[in-house]
């Protein structure tokens, strides 16, 4: 019953990033795995574990129950952030969905989005689409983490609510632009694991580019958007250059 819960890197990375006494929503919990690690490792935290598809729900209520979290950790059924009231919670994580989910999550109650101090995200792709949510809606990054969990890569964002924090993006669009596609934080520290992912990319865009022109219909400015990013990549990857 008092059993850990075996929660992956991926998600000990998220739980690293609330604070003592957390009070969070954890939208699109499935098993409910990160609020019952967060709460059995922290007595005074709580946590609304909010799910849209029944049967993730009842796998969450199965966690809660065998770990007896019952008076902390409420599983309610619903789209996105739908399942929480304005100011309920302090912290908001949404982890293992697109970006483009996410950022349509987020969209969807802004007001509610709006109420947290601090949102975690983890989108499992296109991460672009969540910063440029945040930095339209008044949450600064603060910190930014990838990871390689047996093979793929996952990115972790984090933002508070505008508070004195400074903004890492630059006041040059351009450059602003290829820090949304490739993260400010992670742009400087340029880790290991950062670079395989954008050399993975890399082959991706020269595949995908290469295709398009070949089409019989060619699409020229989603071709010229495609070599910009290509091109940002590939003055990270092989560059010496360290100013973006
Ligand atoms: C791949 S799982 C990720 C589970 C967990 N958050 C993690 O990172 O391991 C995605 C979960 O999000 C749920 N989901 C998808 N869209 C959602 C939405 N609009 N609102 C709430 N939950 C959603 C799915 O039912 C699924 O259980």
């Amino acid at each position: 019953m008092n059993q850990k819960v075996n929660l992956s890197n991926r998600l000990k990375i998220v739980a690293s990033y609330l604070p003592q006494g957390a009070n969070f929503a954890d939208i699109g919990s499935d098993h409910a795995y990160l609020p019952a690690y967060v709460c059995l490792e922290d007595k005074t935290a709580k946590a609304i574990a909010g799910e849209v598809n029944q049967g993730p729900l009842d796998s969450a209520n199965k966690t809660i129950q065998f770990h007896q979290l019952e008076n902390r950790i409420d599983a309610r059924l619903g789209d996105g952030l739908a399942v929480l009231e304005q100011g309920e919670v302090d912290q908001i994580v949404i982890a293992g969905m697109g970006g483009s989910l996410i950022r349509s999550i987020l969209k969807s109650n802004p007001s509610i989005a709006k109420s947290a101090k601090r949102i975690i995200a983890q989108p499992n792709v296109d991460a672009r689409m969540v910063r440029q949510w945040f930095d339209q809606n008044n949450f600064v990054l603060i910190a930014e983490e990838i990871v390689d969990e047996q093979g793929h890569i996952y990115e972790i964002l984090v933002a508070d609510r505008i508070t004195e924090v400074s903004t890492p993006y630059s006041n040059d669009q351009q450059i602003k632009n290829k820090q949304f596609l490739l993260g400010p934080y992670l742009l400087k520290e340029r880790t290991a694991v950062f670079k395989k992912k954008w050399m993975q990319e890399e082959a991706n865009l020269e595949r995908i580019i290469s295709q398009m022109q070949q089409a019989k219909q060619v699409n020229n400015e989603k071709i010229a958007e495609f070599k910009t990013e290509l091109h940002w990549i590939k003055e990270e990857l092989h560059d010496e250059k360290t100013d973006a």
